[in-house]
């Protein structure tokens, strides 16, 4: 009979033991994660985050071609990011990247990648939840989320370094030297996605001295993307800290996305940091993923170049795939959580989510402030390193070719002075 069952089961002391135990299981464990909730949202609340790659603008363009007056990026859904969710998973800063395709090398790069720092900024400017920041200074003192602009592929620049100064007037704060393509003068991780400049290997000369103008300007150096003998090259020579801005570790993950441990090794010498990539393909290698997979990638990096080089950088709009519980900025909480839950303690986990950065922030700053007194760099690549085919070499004008946009002046001001006759003409009219 159905009755007599409770009295079977109550039948001895040792059952009534096992279904306390039983009974209890679920309450001992919500108290734990209720008072690890607790904790995150004070940890978080204390030390908002710096995350280091947010791919948004580029959606804006593929989505919006950039027309924010069409969107409410408060509550946009048509992306990962958005600002509420920004707020709920409490980021206190994001460096937004401003991404050019690499298809658009020697052709319209430079142009692309103006249009993207403008977007952010314009973003930036008309949301009062936002605020565009330049320095550390600016992320510790604003109460508002801090919006930092981040270039994301060295062809941006078409090899020059007035361009690469000109992005830092604008704003630019960190520039990652190759997105999946070789630039003339920087190896990419991405073997073989584009055809061009396929002899480029590691950093070339000319590369050294863009590594070294970064250094002079105070850019942060990203090396998320390039291949590992850039990024050793650039270990060797950065008088300043470098970052991974989205990258995760190579031994849990073997892609050349991620990063090996003689790496790990030269940041944590470096005294630099790798911001952790949440996509899947990069943490699990594969197409699912969750928390835990993620969390793996803090302890072994921070088991290979110590908690200070520790950052995150999730890469959301980015990339499609994100693990189990991580599927949008909203939820970093999640993580933190998981990394209290494994024993990360308090002050390790303020440095992972500000501390370390602003450290290295401070670094390059401090590096820039002690070359004071150094020029800028007049160096140019060589011309038989790069492709011309979309290049005006000013060299090459003839003092004839001059004479003629000389003429073409002309032409236009005749035009303007007769325009400014027939205005004064009516103008007198009506007076
Ligand atoms: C996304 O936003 C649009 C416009 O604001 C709204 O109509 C739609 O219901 C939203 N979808 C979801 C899934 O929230
Ligand atoms: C930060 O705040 C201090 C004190 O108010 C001020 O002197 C300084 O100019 C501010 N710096 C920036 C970059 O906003
Ligand atoms: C140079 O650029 C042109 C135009 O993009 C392209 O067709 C050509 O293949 C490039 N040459 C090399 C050697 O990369
Ligand atoms: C990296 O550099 C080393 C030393 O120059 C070289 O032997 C090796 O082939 C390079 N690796 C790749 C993948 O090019
Ligand atoms: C680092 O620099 C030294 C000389 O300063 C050089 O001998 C060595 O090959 C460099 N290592 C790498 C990986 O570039
Ligand atoms: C996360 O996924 C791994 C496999 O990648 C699995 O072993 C583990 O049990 C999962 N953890 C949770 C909490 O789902
Ligand atoms: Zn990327």
């Amino acid at each position: 009979m159905v009755w007599k069952m409770p009295l079977f089961l109550f039948g001895t002391q040792m059952s009534i033991k096992w279904i306390l135990l039983f009974v209890l299981i679920p309450f001992i464990s919500s108290y734990n994660d209720s008072e690890l909730e607790l904790r995150t949202m004070r940890l978080m609340k204390q030390s908002p985050l710096i995350d280091g790659h947010n791919d948004f603008a580029l959606q804006i363009r593929r989505l919006y071609q950039n027309k924010l007056s069409r969107i409410n990026l408060r509550i946009l859904n048509s992306t990962r990011t958005n600002i509420k969710k920004l707020k709920d998973g409490y980021v206190g800063a994001q460096f937004w990247s401003a991404y050019v395709l690499c298809s658009s090398q020697d052709k319209d790069a430079v142009r692309l990648a103006l249009e993207q720092i403008d977007v952010i900024k314009r973003m930036c400017n008309e949301y009062d939840e936002l605020e565009l920041v330049t320095s550390s200074e600016g992320i510790v003192n604003t109460s508002k989320l801090a919006c930092l602009i981040g270039v994301e592929g060295g062809h941006a620049i078409d090899s020059s370094l007035g361009t690469l100064r000109m992005f830092y007037d604008l704003g630019v704060r960190y520039m990652g030297l190759t997105h999946t393509c070789n630039t003339p003068w920087a190896e990419t991780s991405s073997y073989g996605v584009h055809s061009s400049y396929q002899d480029t290997k590691s950093l070339t000369d000319f590369g050294k001295e863009v590594v070294k103008e970064m250094n002079r300007i105070g850019m942060i150096i990203d090396l998320s993307h390039t291949s590992f003998n850039t990024s050793r090259e650039v270990l060797n020579i950065s008088k300043a800290p470098v970052i991974f801005s989205h990258s995760a570790a190579f031994a849990l993950c073997n892609i050349n996305r991620n990063i090996p441990d003689d790496i790990l090794k030269g940041i944590k010498k470096n005294k630099g940091l790798v911001m952790v990539n949440f996509h899947t393909q990069f943490v699990a290698c594969q197409k699912t993923a969750n928390i835990s997979d993620v969390a793996d990638h803090f302890d072994y990096i921070s088991s290979i170049a110590g908690f200070q080089s520790v950052g995150i950088g999730g890469d959301y709009d980015g990339v499609n795939g994100f693990p189990r519980g991580l599927e949008d900025p909203s939820k970093y909480p999640s993580l933190i959580q998981e990394l209290l839950r494994r024993g990360w303690k308090d002050n390790e986990l303020e440095g992972v989510l500000r501390a370390n950065f602003l450290r290295v922030f401070r670094e390059v700053e401090k590096v820039r402030d002690e070359q004071i007194y150094m020029k800028p760099s007049e160096e140019e690549i060589s011309a038989d390193e790069l492709n011309y085919s979309c290049r005006l070499d000013l060299r090459s004008f003839e003092p004839k070719n001059l004479q003629k946009s000389g003429g073409q002046e002309k032409g236009r001001s005749m035009i303007d002075l007769i325009l400014s006759i027939w205005i004064i003409f009516f103008a007198n009219m009506f007076v």
